[in-house]
């Protein structure tokens, strides 16, 4: 693939095989550029002043392979084992969903409303973005991070361990609620899986590498919102529930909440393309 180790010319030639599959320039440049500089220990910063290195043959073949992997279509941060979420390094793997920037949005309003004392929820954790990123950001030590797969709990702890909030978050393995005891949480927060089977149909090729389970629901796309909408009440102290929206579903979402007299001011929050993208709704404590 490369007839010559120099950096510039390595780049450049990645950046041109890259761009004919993925169909755009940007993004080509991104993944040469994050790619190269994994293989070189080095920042992005770091790579403009590096142009003219030699890369040794052992580089050279690392990054050969990262751009053949790219090439078919595997993402970026599985190929280097991590990504950033709200300025915080995350350890990913193909057991997890890659963290989305839109959920930075959902992080963020929570961000807004929360007070160090409250007890969170956060369902669905997965590489516990959310968990970890409120622990670390807003120093909050009561949180409990659950999820189905035992799998992306093993990473969520690696990741509140990365980030030093090892004990400011209890993960438990469950099914939704059903392994929650029935404490009250002050905040419920939950990014489920919510692509319907005839979007994932149409993205299969971008989503292959990621588990479908962490996508996917079924009754079009409303399986857990409904399950969440229903349960959630139960488990409230009469503060707020914050979801992850899939934006061409909203009025549908909204509609399941609205159906329960337990949620108030609901609220929809759009995301930085202008997209509906959470739901933000009181829960009043019907007990
Ligand atoms: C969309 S991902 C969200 C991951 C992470 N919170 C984020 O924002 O990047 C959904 C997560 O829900 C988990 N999940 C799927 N079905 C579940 C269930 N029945 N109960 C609990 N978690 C479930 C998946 O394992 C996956 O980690």
């Amino acid at each position: 693939m490369f007839n010559n180790n120099k950096v510039n010319y390595i780049l450049e030639t990645a950046i041109h095989i890259l761009q004919a599959v993925l169909h755009s320039y940007d993004e080509a440049v991104s993944d040469a550029h994050v790619l190269l500089c994994h293989v070189m220990r080095i920042e992005r910063s770091q790579l403009l002043l590096l142009q003219d290195k030699q890369l040794s043959t052992k580089q050279v073949n690392k990054y050969q392979e990262y751009i053949l992997r790219r090439l078919q279509l595997e993402p970026v941060a599985y190929i280097v084992g991590s990504v950033q979420f709200m300025g915080l390094e995350f350890k990913i793997n193909n057991n997890v969903l890659i963290p989305r920037c839109e959920t930075e949005i959902l992080v963020e309003t929570v961000l807004q409303i929360i007070d160090k004392q409250q007890l969170i929820l956060d369902l669905c954790t997965g590489s516990g973005c959310i968990a970890v990123s409120l622990a670390k950001l807003k120093n909050i030590h009561n949180i409990v991070a659950s999820d189905i797969s035992e799998e992306a709990l093993v990473l969520a702890k690696q990741n509140a361990y990365i980030n030093n909030v090892m004990n400011n978050i209890h993960f438990i393995k469950s099914d939704l609620f059903n392994d929650i005891v029935n404490t009250k949480f002050d905040i419920i927060i939950s990014n489920p899986p919510y692509v319907t089977e005839t979007e994932y149909n149409v993205l299969k090729d971008n989503l292959k590498y990621e588990p479908k389970h962490a996508l996917v629901a079924c009754d079009n796309g409303l399986f857990f919102y409904k399950k969440i909408a229903k349960c959630a009440i139960k488990y409230s102290n009469s503060t707020f529930i914050l979801v992850e929206l899939n934006s061409k579903n909203v009025h549908k979402i909204k509609d399941i909440f609205a159906s329960y007299s337990a949620y108030t001011n609901i609220e929809i929050i759009n995301d930085y393309a202008g997209l509906p993208r959470i739901l933000k709704a009181k829960i009043e404590n019907t007990n």
